[in-house]
């Protein structure tokens, strides 16, 4: 029986788990249980599950219990033999990052309200308990429940303000192995303390620091560390005091070293006040520009936290060059797996082959250890969830928390597979409704980014929202996300006669993306300003190609939704009418991105349809 909390949780969730499944643990022949757990002391998160004699044995420290109970149940969920399996996690930091706010708001959250935060408090409940369980049982060991933007009463997380309110979520969280973690101001030291400076190398705010940090992790046991935004989007930080990345993260990492804590520095380091006219800035360049000449400078409780790709979450952008870069310092890759710029939730877009393709991406630096899956050391994502029943909104979402927590541990698990997988753990195991539902998962993000901004080009959404087509939106903005359409030509030319983007990747990339022969061709308009009559492999232009996948992306999702149709009378009523809601939606949204699109392409370059399809004059 195991002893420790973690390993009672295990026990727990096992016995719940069989029960639901309706299968008691049967006894074997030795009349003894015929599921053991043996734990060992310890935190690893190894966990062995072998059959022995007719039943099967667990072993593991409590996490690794943990965990080989889920995989255990999952298995048997999904109607399959005890599974034998040896396993540890590829990554020892597995983080979902939650964009609450203290008033309860959710910054680009589409799943209702946050359930961290009610009435400018923590709070701690049943959902906050199931959502532990729902962490553990697809991998996962961490969550930092407040947004990036440390605003209003959250400032006062780090103070002690809601010591005893974090702790019980802290204690909550860790019954089933989720460590805390908490976002900071790099400003605390003037907004909480008093001080009349933030800069990281004054003595002051070296010991105010330390002793906020002394107070706050003798509190709170099981709070790993702190993730910060610094020198973004209007967030203080240490360039405000001609202090480099490296001299404020690591003052932060001495800082919480004592308590064997850990500082996430996120990189999206960048301009946010360019002027449209300035042809020579590029906001792809930014994060590269500011990180890659620290590496080696930042101590070893210091995570680099890494976007994907080089601007923002779009449906489509290269890898991020800095993730192959850096080879003295730790990374982290950040995900979103919150639909900001990919449907929000109303549309279904299934995001898990695309950050598998990113795990698997060859920098070319070395010939081993050289996919992006090697070079990091820990993994997290921007959460899709809230306090609405589903968690989600959309049901089919919950297909991305899901996966993410599988590749989370595994980044070579198969997307498709994964999909499989939860289709049938959601909604049973009708072979008409799993390869329905798989099919539609694995369809969605192509046709996704067929409806939307076109070949990598990004931004085409409204502004603020960032929902629904508006192809100028954001282009006479300060953002730094411009197309620099005129009638003859779209896109930024990010080779060297360009802005220089291209070079900073491996000699073999830059070449590769350098050239518009080699650039791949769903990445064409990312890196290259091209005429609209430049001839695509297969023959079509630019624009025809264009035309096309709008045409052919809205009827994708046009037969998306009829097929969730025929699943009527397959699952239950509620759920197929959530999601059929949602469908409806999606197809509404496609036709309005196909024609705004389109329609301005058309009224810009004055070329018609090949086809002759209705494009609005
Ligand atoms: C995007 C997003 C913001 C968020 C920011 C970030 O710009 O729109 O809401 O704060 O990313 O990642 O910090």
């Amino acid at each position: 029986m195991p002893a420790t909390r973690l390993g009672k949780a295990a026990m727990r969730e096992l016995l719940v788990g069989l029960k639901a499944m309706g299968a008691a643990p049967e006894r074997s022949s030795s009349g003894g249980p015929s599921i053991r757990m043996t734990e060992y002391l310890g935190s690893d998160e190894k966990v062995t599950l072998r059959r022995s004699g007719d039943g099967m044995e667990i072993v593991g420290s409590g996490r690794g219990l943990l965990y080989g109970v889920f995989h255990l149940l999952r298995h048997l969920a999904l109607g399959e033999e005890y599974p034998e399996w040896e396993s540890s996690p590829a990554y020892p930091i597995r983080i979902l990052d939650h964009w609450d706010n203290s008033d309860g708001s959710i910054e680009r959250g589409y799943a209702g309200l946050s359930f961290f935060f009610q009435d400018g408090k923590p709070v701690c409940n049943e959902r906050t308990k199931d959502y532990a369980r729902l962490m553990a049982s697809c991998g996962l060991n961490g969550c930092c429940i407040n947004n990036v933007n440390v605003r209003g009463n959250a400032l006062k997380l780090l103070g002690g303000s809601y010591k005893r309110e974090l702790k019980r979520l802290a204690s909550c969280l860790s019954e089933y192995g989720v460590s805390l973690w908490l976002s900071v101001s790099f400003s605390a030291p003037m907004e909480l303390g008093g001080l009349d400076t933030a800069d990281p190398l004054d003595e002051g705010v070296k010991q105010w620091w330390k002793e906020t940090c002394l107070h706050l992790f003798t509190a709170i046991p099981n709070l790993a560390g702190f993730l910060v935004k610094a020198d973004s989007e209007g967030r203080p930080g240490p360039h405000s005091y001609q202090r480099t990345q490296a001299e404020g993260a690591n003052m932060l990492a001495d800082a919480v070293r004592p308590f064997g804590g850990k500082i996430l520095w996120r990189c999206f380091v960048y301009n946010c006040t360019q002027d449209w006219r300035d042809l020579k800035t590029d906001r792809a360049r930014a994060q590269y520009d500011h990180f890659a000449g620290l590496d080696g400078q930042f101590r070893d409780n210091v995570y680099l936290q890494i976007k994907n790709g080089p601007v923002d979450f779009q449906i489509r952008e290269p890898v991020s060059p800095l993730l192959g870069r850096l080879e003295h310092t730790s990374s982290m890759i950040e995900f979103q797996i919150a639909q900001e710029y990919t449907g929000q939730q109303r549309h279904v877009c299934y995001l898990i082959p695309m950050f598998r393709e990113i795990l698997d991406f060859r920098h070319r630096v070395r010939p081993e250890k050289d996919r992006t899956a090697d070079r990091i050391s820990a993994i997290c994502a921007v959460s899709n969830t809230g306090n609405d029943y589903n968690w989600t909104g959309h049901d089919l979402a919950a297909a991305n928390l899901f996966g993410f927590g599988l590749l989370s541990w595994d980044p070579s698990a198969d997307p498709a597979e994964i999909a499989r997988q939860w289709s049938i753990l959601t909604f049973g195991d009708d072979p008409e409704v799993t390869e329905t539902v798989t099919d539609i998962l694995l369809r969605s993000r192509d046709v996704y980014e067929k409806y939307t901004a076109p070949l990598g080009i990004g931004w085409m959404c409204v502004p603020e929202t960032h929902y629904g087509p508006s192809p100028d939106g954001f282009e006479y903005d300060r953002w730094g996300t411009y197309h620099r359409a005129t009638h003859r030509e779209i896109g930024v030319e990010r080779g060297p006669e360009g802005t220089g983007y291209t070079e900073q990747y491996s000699p073999e990339l830059a070449e590769l993306y350098r050239n518009i022969e080699s650039c791949p061709e769903e990445l064409l308009l990312f890196f290259h300003r091209l005429p609209y009559d430049y001839r695509m492999k297969d023959g079509r232009t630019l624009l025809q190609r264009i035309y096309d996948d709008h045409f052919e992306g809205y009827e994708e999702a046009k037969a998306m939704a009829d097929s969730w149709d025929k699943l009527e009378g397959k699952l239950d009523e509620e759920t197929f009418r959530r999601v059929q809601v949602r469908f409806l939606e999606q197809v509404r949204s496609a036709a309005e991105w196909r024609d705004v699109i389109n329609t301005w392409l058309h009224r810009l370059t004055l070329i018609p349809d090949e086809k002759g399809r209705t494009i609005y004059p």
